[in-house]
């Protein structure tokens, strides 16, 4: 299923690295969370003693080098007590000091960061390589978009039924590895509305550096539409070209795979498109979701994303047009 490396798949891979619109620098620096605040100030701690004990060693170096011809005698014939004097101060009580401080600190943060219970639960499963969002409390279902709510705790349970993945969103929390055959947890409490960038952080096949996603911290009433919008079944389609769309997604393969909630299509083992096209990403971030994208998605999906496990399908251009404008229609 490995596509060549040909002009037409390089052009289309170099177009899919670029950066997508709608997510910010992802840096531990820029915390949005009260756990990643948290990480980031350890960080920052972190820096600023390893900055302190570099400089104070190089400084060190340095004089030693620009020292006199009496002051290297004095090295050479060391008055033995300022020398025990030093490697006991400079060997043994800073760097007592210094692991002392980042150890409190560390295992202060780690207790901050343990999974507490929360109002908002959602469950991630790490799919090869996509990611399956499931709020059981709400009945919504989605993909590789994580809406959360500012300013309330948000758990998710993070789970794998093929190989290790990794969830990471720097802006929010540490990475937290997904295992099968194990059930972790995350808690993060956003502070501050906005569209952070995430991504699988362990390598898991071929597509694993196109394995992103969002998470979309929205303010309370924001979270509370998305829901009520994504919990409804799909639109019908009723324009003609997107009539015939619905006709082939359902009747063709594409059914096997997805669920488009409303429709016959109920297939689990690719993403729920119910609400497809209010999505901002394809396939995993991979590419912002037009029409145009959509369109080479389903025309060339292995040059796109190679490896991806959506199988090719012979469409000709007005069929493709046909499914683009259904599925773009599925807000
Ligand atoms: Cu999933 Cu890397």
């Amino acid at each position: 299923m490995v596509a060549a490396l040909t002009p037409r798949s390089l052009a289309l891979g170099l177009a899919a690295a670029t950066p997508l619109a709608g997510g910010n620098t992802p840096s531990v620096t820029d915390p949005h969370s009260r756990e990643a605040h948290d990480i980031a100030t350890l960080w920052w701690l972190m820096a600023i003693l390893a900055t302190v004990v570099f400089v104070a060693v190089m400084t060190m170096v340095a004089l030693s080098l620009r020292s006199r011809a009496e002051d290297r005698r004095a090295v050479l014939e060391p008055d033995p007590r300022r020398s025990h004097q030093f490697i006991v101060i400079g060997g043994l009580l800073v760097p007592v000091v210094v692991l002392s401080v980042v150890g409190v600190a560390t295992v202060a943060t780690s207790n901050a960061l343990q999974p507490r219970p929360a109002s908002v639960r959602i469950v991630v499963d790490a799919e090869q390589w996509w990611w399956r969002l499931t709020y059981p409390d709400e009945g919504v279902v989605g993909a590789n978009e994580v809406h959360v709510p500012v300013g309330e705790r948000v758990e998710l349970t993070l789970r794998s039924d093929n190989v290790i993945h990794s969830f990471w969103v720097p802006q929010l929390n540490g990475k937290v590895d997904v295992v099968p055959g194990q059930t972790n947890r995350m808690t993060f409490t956003a502070t501050s509305a906005g569209t952070y960038w995430g991504q699988c952080a362990e390598f898991c096949g071929i597509a694993h550096a196109r394995m992103a996603f969002v998470v979309v911290a929205q303010e309370p009433a924001d979270y509370a539409r998305w829901i009520e919008a994504n919990r409804a079944p799909a639109v019908a389609a009723t324009a003609g070209t997107a009539a015939h769309g619905e006709q082939i997604f359902v009747n063709s393969s594409c059914a096997g795979c997805h669920t488009v909630i409303g429709t016959s299509a109920a297939g689990t083992s690719g993403p729920d498109l119910t609400h497809f096209g209010s999505r901002g990403t394809i396939a995993a971030r991979t590419l912002s979701n037009d029409r145009d994208n959509l369109a080479r998605w389903l025309g060339a999906t292995q040059d796109v994303k190679p490896g991806a496990l959506m199988p090719e399908i012979d469409l000709s251009t007005e069929e493709i047009d046909q499914l683009v404008a259904y599925l773009e229609g599925l807000k």
